[in-house]
């Protein structure tokens, strides 16, 4: 592998600090954004907030804020942008673990929002985090321009074309059945990289990139996303379920499409690496601007939960 460069070795050695710092600004921006448990009908709010602070690790919102960082500092406005995704991703979690899903009964520790709320509860839990994801996207203090090209960036990245939706249906029609390399990268591109992707390019739009830079951030975002769920799965593999939070083990159970399945674990993890370097090269243009970045992108690959 190449020598890091001086933003990373840099980078490596500021890290960790600005991750619990900014989780922390996300998390009462999250609590601003939402509902509180008192406003009828009190039910579903309680759901959406039982989801959204059940212990997640904020992976969007602090993609989205340090990508914004790069062009704005302190990066202003963001912050909801970085919120709207977080609520996308919360939705799409109560939705996997319903029955009809994948049907789990733990999630970050905690059981599952439909075992607490029933099912019902449970899918309208859903459906209103992504609604106020979108209301959120709507109103952020941006030119009208950037604001819209936000709303598209986000409803691809959750929609069936090349999207979550289309992944994670993609993954329902595989479970089970023999597949091969490019169907398993089109899963796991759609399912879990096109959020992470448009959480990095939302970044950079609301953080005012040129466009020649949102690709290099499109570049960096999508590759990320995939070392992201290969990572996934072989934590899926190696982790018990009292340190994930959910059911470990669950995709050989669910005979699920995964890197491990199709590759083992040894050439999986190499495949994690070789696309976290990928997303390093894409960052190169940045120098020491994408340090955070970069010290982000090596926490992923690196984390045991
Ligand atoms: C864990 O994220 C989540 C994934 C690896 C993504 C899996 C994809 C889906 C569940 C898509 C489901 C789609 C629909 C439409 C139901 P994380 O480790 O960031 O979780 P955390 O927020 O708990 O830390
Ligand atoms: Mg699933």
């Amino acid at each position: 592998m190449t020598q890091p460069s001086p933003a990373r070795q840099s980078a490596a050695v500021a890290s960790s600090d600005f991750i619990e710092a900014d989780r922390a600004e996300v998390d009462s921006a999250l609590y601003t954004l939402l509902p509180p448990e008192s406003e009828p009908p009190s039910v579903i709010h309680r759901a959406m907030r039982y989801s959204v602070f059940a212990g997640g690790k904020r992976i969007r919102p602090i993609l989205c804020i340090e990508s914004a960082r790069i062009f704005s500092r302190p990066p202003r406005g963001v912050l909801p942008v970085a919120c709207a995704l977080e609520f996308i991703h919360t939705y799409s979690l109560i939705h996997d673990d319903l029955p009809a899903l994948d049907n789990d009964d733990l999630r970050r520790g905690r059981p599952t929002n439909h075992k607490v709320f029933g099912e019902a509860m449970a899918i309208l839990a859903g459906d209103a985090l992504l609604t106020r994801a979108f209301e959120v996207l709507a109103s952020a203090e941006l030119s009208a321009e950037r604001r819209a090209a936000l709303v598209r960036e986000v409803a691809t990245a959750a929609g069936t074309v090349g999207g979550m939706v289309g992944g994670q249906v993609a993954d329902l029609e595989a479970g089970g059945k023999p597949i091969d390399a490019s169907m398993l990268e089109y899963i796991h591109r759609s399912k879990t990289a096109a959020l992470i992707r448009a959480s990095v390019v939302s970044g950079a739009i609301a953080g005012g990139a040129q466009s020649e830079d949102v690709e290099r951030l499109r570049r960096f975002g999508e590759n990320i996303g995939l070392a992201f769920q290969v990572v996934d799965d072989i934590l899926d593999v190696e982790e018990s379920s009292a340190t994930l939070g959910k059911t470990a083990g669950k995709d050989a159970s669910q005979q699920k499409a995964t890197y491990p399945a199709l590759y083992g674990l040894d050439k999986s993890r190499e495949t994690a690496r070789s696309f976290l370097e990928r997303a390093h090269e894409a960052l190169a243009p940045f120098a020491a601007r994408a340090q955070r970045l970069h010290a982000f992108a090596d926490y992923l690959v690196a984390r045991r939960t």
